[in-house]
């Protein structure tokens, strides 16, 4: 076939492609494997020396020419197929509006638990403190006395966010980190709480991925266990509102409190109703303990101190103060329950107890 006019069809055929598949066939048919300038490329080697040079500089200008045109050609399909999108995917906005929309706003009951915890710990004289969400192993393993080797590490399903040895970040665990990162910032005395998100690859009636835990660390000369208890029986029943709310401490175990102990209220239950601080039935509400000496030493605390730490699950608290039976509502971002169960923005939390 004459040069001249396999270019020429060449160059008509790509104009007239007005899709990517076609442009692509066309590409294929005179550039692929076996395309005709393929073909006509391979055989210039074979040529005589003269012929090979007048040729080959020919073909080779062509096929710079062909590729950009190519280039070219795809530009604007593609832009034409964006706007006939952009057109297609028209959004009436003279829609008339849903009627009856018109919620109240309402104060979600996880954010009106944290407040209530925020203004009964603040005026019990705790300092607020934040942590951050992800978090690197030192904070929330291993200064908290939780080794990489530690059997606890598998009690938390963690969620890696980057790898998983040594130098890896997690989502945090627990709220627990907040208490290094504070000592290490503040050094003793201290006494802070640490409200917050935390996360755990479990996921249930009763477990949520993400849920909430606030962090309590009071740290001084000479803190024991009596002023532990005393603590959070205050906080407890300014908390549930009930005056004689009883807590029972039970010996347990966490790798960063020495001695440790789950806390449990006691509670009545009377046709599917929970009345608390009536009854002898036992809920688990928190754990707590004695600082550990390792803890101090990780976050470069040396005065002879002691101290207690506490941590406790937000929507628990919640569940058991409001009623609420599902754990799985508070995160369905449902309005109606909101509705239902949130709380009004002019409701004040009462500390008339003070
Ligand atoms: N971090 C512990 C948990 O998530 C709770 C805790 C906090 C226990 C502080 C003791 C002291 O289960």
């Amino acid at each position: 076939m004459n040069h001249d006019q396999l270019i020429q069809s060449a160059l008509n055929e790509v104009g007239t492609s007005n899709t990517i598949d076609s442009l692509e066939g066309t590409r294929v048919k005179f550039f692929g494997k076996n395309g005709l300038f393929t073909k006509e490329l391979k055989s210039l080697s074979s040529m005589p020396l003269e012929k090979k040079k007048k040729l080959g500089i020919k073909l080779n200008k062509f096929k710079n020419q062909f590729f950009l045109l190519v280039e070219k050609k795809k530009n604007q399909i593609e832009s034409k197929e964006i706007d006939s999108k952009l057109v297609k995917d028209y959004l009436d906005t003279s829609l008339p509006a849903r009627e009856n929309q018109s919620f109240e706003a309402k104060i979600h009951p996880i954010n009106q638990t944290i407040n209530e915890i925020v203004s009964i710990l603040g005026s019990m004289g705790l300092k607020y403190r934040e942590g951050p969400d992800i978090e690197d192993d030192f904070h929330n393993f291993t200064a908290l006395n939780i080794p990489e080797d530690h059997p606890a590490r598998q009690m938390h399903d963690t969620f890696y966010v980057k790898g998983n040895k040594k130098d890896s970040l997690v989502l945090r665990t627990h709220t627990s980190p907040v208490q290094i990162r504070s000592l290490k910032e503040m050094r003793a005395p201290i006494a802070i709480f640490a409200p917050g998100r935390t996360y755990r690859c479990d996921s249930d009636i009763t477990h949520t991925p993400m849920f909430h835990q606030v962090e309590g660390l009071v740290v001084d000369e000479n803190i024991n266990f009596a002023n532990l208890k005393w603590f959070l029986e205050k906080f407890c029943k300014i908390f549930f509102e009930k005056e004689n709310l009883k807590l029972r401490f039970r010996p347990s175990y966490f790798p960063f409190t020495e001695p440790s102990a789950e806390v449990d209220i006691n509670y009545e239950m009377q046709s599917e109703k929970i009345t608390l601080g009536e009854g002898s039935r036992w809920m688990e509400i928190l754990g707590c303990g004695m600082v550990h000496p390792a803890v101090f030493k990780m976050s470069g605390v040396e005065k002879s101190v002691t101290g207690f730490a506490f941590g406790m699950g937000i929507e628990r608290l919640a569940m058991l103060k409001y009623g609420m039976p599902d754990l799985r509502d508070f995160f369905d971002g449902d309005l109606r329950w909101l509705e239902n169960f949130g709380f009004s923005f002019f409701e004040e939390t009462d500390l008339s107890w003070r």
